[in-house]
């Protein structure tokens, strides 16, 4: 266990530095050590990043589910993995022992062979946050499926996107799902989005709310029966190290979602790795992240790296405010969690609510505090700093990103000094680098700039399904050798890192990644609708929110604005989900244009930020003349 743990400060530069020396030997000794491996690998690592291609232990072979499962079994058989809340509070908390988990696991993974499934193919998951949905990606990786989770807040549009472009054979789904006091029709959602789809062979589908569905003969089964006929014993199919695990979508600057596919082995060593030392993870200690398995934060943090450690890892499936705005610390105080990863927006709405209900819980057992998938400003860290860790549980604010698979920079607790909005100190392994507009790195401390990775790490995605090149225009094209990550930062007069938000168009609402692109051409698709441009601007529960100026075709004029709003945003609710919503619709005569006719978002940017005076030069435009108008129109 020698460098498995990192306990103080010096250790950690001591770690990094062989980290960045000798990166072969480094991950070589963590994956020989605590991992299990089939046969061990030929090559630790092969890399070129102009291709762009990346191989980590090449040669070998090992299924993750052993590692994550199996292999507890002899230790922690009767340890709890996964522990359920659900929704309703008053509905008991389910523990999920690794024995159990391994006999779930195995029976899930001889339905998906009955039912057609095997190495390689695609199955698409659209189920809520319920055991079944950790149990059927860990029944895909079982036999070899590529799993495609896909959060189960997206329309039917945005599934049918997803499942066609990855050509998936089966979409595993619930009856329904719930949350807070509403229930959710997942399985009409599901035979919608099917209308659009030919590849998909089975659905499979977990009941959860009793409701009454309409199951199509030959093509929706229930899965329990399945189960209940299953073996409980299936054998591991071996994979390759660089075997596609999983291919996860994220939003990119077109309409269509980049699907990110993760490999194997470098993926396992690395979440299970980051997963031990971001949260100082110990035997018997309980873990909750809040996120939804449907992001990469619940595939490393929830799933991969936490089973992979042997940990209890909380799986919950409802709400923040439900029953009341104390539901998270009912729930840490109920199972006693010592390490909370959750986001900034959950934080932010939670501190709206004032002192009391935290006040009313116990929170004694925490040790760590996490925060991920946005930008903390000051006053929530330190809400969360003083209310919740009462000052004695340090926060990691961990950045990464569903590219990286796993955190890349971050505080390591307890051995790192925390600083309020700063991410601080690249993890183990990782080399960042901020580059100036001209693609000179910014040497030095006290700098600013955009900020790439100049080196792999063991679970860098490795291409974007279906299109390599889409992969090397995103991420390496914008500066020679490195990986750009879309995102600016600045590293401060010792070293800390501190992320200032994406420099690309993509916008973070609540957490979640939204391009512009997508949302541009739902709206667009409304038949008043001319042309819109979407951006964000700064919202105090949701970090940005979004603003859209639409212009609207001559049929549009004479039509009532607030109903025209109503039916943009229910376009944008069917092709993408609610939480691409717009706060503000401003109808425009025109947009800021360049010569070239690229809308000029940076001025839309300023205006809906209420940071009129600082709108730069906007005599070269197109048509400055607009920007006036927009002004006099602002909402
Ligand atoms: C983008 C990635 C990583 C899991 C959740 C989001 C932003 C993420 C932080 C942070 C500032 C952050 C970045 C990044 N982001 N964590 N701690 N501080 N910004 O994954 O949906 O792929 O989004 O989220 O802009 O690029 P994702």
């Amino acid at each position: 266990m020698s460098n498995y743990h990192i306990k103080h400060l010096e250790e950690y530069y001591q770690v990094y530095r062989k980290s960045v020396r000798e990166p072969e030997n480094f991950w070589e000794e963590i994956a020989e050590e605590h991992f299990i491996w089939s046969k061990k690998w030929d090559k630790v690592l092969e890399w070129d990043f102009s291709k762009p291609e990346v191989k980590w232990f090449k040669g070998a072979k090992l299924n993750i589910t052993e590692n994550c499962i199996d292999r507890h079994l002899a230790t922690r058989g009767d340890k709890t993995a996964i522990l359920f809340e659900p929704n309703d509070p008053n509905e008991p908390a389910e523990n999920i022992t690794y024995k159990q988990l391994h006999i779930r696991v195995n029976q899930f993974a001889n339905v998906l062979k009955e039912n057609g499934i095997k190495k390689g193919d695609r199955v698409c998951i659209y189920v809520p946050m319920i055991p079944e949905l950790a149990i059927s990606v860990l029944a895909c990786a079982r036999i070899g499926a590529i799993h495609s989770v896909v959060f189960a807040g997206f329309s039917s549009t945005a599934l049918s996107t997803r499942i066609n472009d990855s050509d998936c054979k089966m979409v595993i789904t619930a009856d329904g799902s719930f949350r807070g006091k509403k229930t959710i029709d997942l399985k009409g959602i599901v035979d919608e989005a099917l209308e659009s789809c030919t590849c998909v062979e089975n659905v499979l589908v977990v009941k959860r709310i009793n409701s009454d569905i309409h199951m199509k003969e030959g093509r929706d089964k229930w899965l329990q029966p399945l189960l209940d006929k299953a073996s409980t014993e299936c054998k591991a199919e071996i994979m390759d190290a660089e075997d596609p695990l999983f291919i996860l979508y994220t939003s990119g600057s077109t309409g269509m979602p980049k699907g990110m596919v993760h490999t194997t082995a470098g993926y396992m060593v690395y979440t299970a790795y980051t997963f031990k030392n971001a949260f100082q993870y110990r035997e018997n200690d309980v873990y909750w992240c809040t996120a939804d398995i449907g992001w990469i934060t619940g595939h490393s943090y929830i799933v991969y790296g936490p089973l992979a450690n042997g940990a209890t890892t909380v799986l919950f499936e409802g709400v923040p405010s439900y029953p009341d705005f104390g539901r998270f610390w009912d729930i840490v105080e109920k199972h006693k969690i010592n390490q909370f990863y959750t986001a900034p927006t959950a934080i932010r709405a939670l501190a709206k609510q004032g002192t009391e209900l935290v006040d009313k819980y116990d929170l004694s057992s925490l040790k760590v505090l996490g925060s991920v998938g946005e930008p903390i400003n000051e006053e929530a860290w330190h809400w969360y700093n003083d209310n919740v860790g009462k000052k004695k549980s340090p926060i990691i604010d961990s950045w990464w990103q569903t590219e990286t698979g796993g955190i890349m920079i971050t505080p390591i607790p307890y051995v790192t000094p925390t600083k309020p909005t700063y991410a601080t100190l690249p993890f183990i392994g990782i080399q960042p680098a901020l580059m100036d507009e001209n693609g000179d790195e910014l040497k030095g401390n006290q700098v600013e700039g955009r900020l790439c990775i100049k080196f792999p790490w063991p679970s860098i995605a490795r291409t974007i399904w279906g299109n390599h090149q889409r992969y090397k225009e995103t991420y390496f094209s914008a500066f020679d050798n490195m990986y750009f990550t879309g995102d600016g930062a600045l590293r401060d007069e010792v070293g800390y890192y501190r992320i200032t938000g994406r420099v690309d168009d993509v916008i973070i609402v609540s957490g979640h990644n939204l391009g512009t692109a997508p949302i541009e051409d739902s709206i667009n698709e409304h038949p008043a609708v001319a042309e819109s441009a979407i951006v964000g601007f700064p919202h105090d529960v949701k970090g940005s929110a979004l603003y859209g100026y639409v212009i609207l075709k001559d049929a549009g004029e004479s039509r009532n604005h607030d109903n025209l709003r109503k039916e943009i945003n229910q376009i944008i609710t069917e092709h993408i989900g609610p939480i691409a919503k717009l706060d503000k619709i401003q109808f425009s005569d025109g947009l800021p244009k360049t010569r070239s006719g690229k809308i000029m978002r940076r001025i839309l940017r300023k205006i809906a930020s209420n940071e009129m005076d600082n709108l730069g030069d906007t005599s070269t435009l197109l048509n400055p003349e607009v920007v006036q108008n927009i002004i006099d129109n602002r909402l």
